[in-house]
């Protein structure tokens, strides 16, 4: 069994100042946090200051984003080598806001989780139907072809996936526990059709709406395996109360 995954989403917030004082807060308020990892992304400019107020402790820090090469004329990118030289050891990849805002095609995000693996960064890959998919009943041909290309010539080594249905991120709108099981498993079958036994070791975490409230009843789900947190990891104290769940633990 993997060990479950916990990742902070923090998006377009927190300046340096906000950075050290919610690692402050938050690092006193965890318990048992060696069964589970723990990964906290910050915007860029707070990568680093995060990375010194972490060091001792056993919490990881990932991008929220990475540009797939790995240097020259592209103003305003940030290679997979600088996010490694900033404390990195994890990036989240095809987020459903950078494929909504900011246009990244599934063909962008395949160039950017290879860019990351080369630098040796787990991978948080995001894939999620919108709710108009969801409701034509194309949720599983929308996986399939995020999963198809994103993953298009990638070892499974160091790869997360998490499911974030559009519908549900941002919105208190979280998956049911039995939509979010449902395609977990999905994405379970097709990680082990495509990787064979090296499937296992891909992580699969669930994201959207996850709140102290409803941590329980998402992670007694099989094959549910963690949870990526946006809103609700924003506060120390929320945060840590999702840490500190009390179900199941791998
Ligand atoms: P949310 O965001 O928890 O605020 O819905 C989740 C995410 O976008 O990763």
């Amino acid at each position: 069994m993997n060990k479950s995954l916990i990742v902070a989403n923090w998006k377009l917030n927190k300046t340096l100042e906000e950075t050290r004082r919610f690692i402050n807060d938050f690092v006193p308020l965890i318990k048992n946090s060696r069964d589970i990892d723990i990964v906290i992304a910050p915007p860029f400019t707070s990568l680093y200051v995060a990375c010194l107020a972490l060091k001792y402790t056993n919490i990881m820090l990932s991008a929220q984003d990475v540009f797939y090469e790995d240097r020259g004329a592209y103003t305003g990118e940030v290679s997979a080598a600088m996010l490694v030289d900033a404390g990195c050891s994890h990036v989240i990849i095809g987020h459903s806001e950078r494929r909504q805002y900011f246009h990244e095609t599934d063909e962008i995000v395949n160039k950017k989780i290879n860019a990351s693996r080369r630098q040796n960064l787990t991978v948080i890959f995001c894939i999620g139907e919108t709710l108009a998919e969801r409701e034509q009943g194309r949720t599983f041909d929308v996986l399939k072809k995020q999963l198809e290309v994103g993953l298009s010539g990638i070892a499974p080594e160091n790869i997360v996936i998490a499911y974030e249905p559009v519908w549900a991120i941002g919105t208190g709108k979280t998956a049911t526990p039995s939509q979010a099981q449902e395609a977990h498993e999905y994405i379970r079958e097709w990680l082990t059709s495509y990787y064979g036994d090296g499937a296992k070791e891909v992580r699969i975490i669930y994201g959207g709406s996850v709140t102290p409230e409803n941590i329980n009843s998402l992670m007694e789900r099989k094959n549910v395996e963690g949870v990526l947190v946006g809103g609700a990891s924003l506060r120390a104290d929320s945060f840590a109360r999702i840490v500190n769940f009390k179900g199941r633990r791998f």
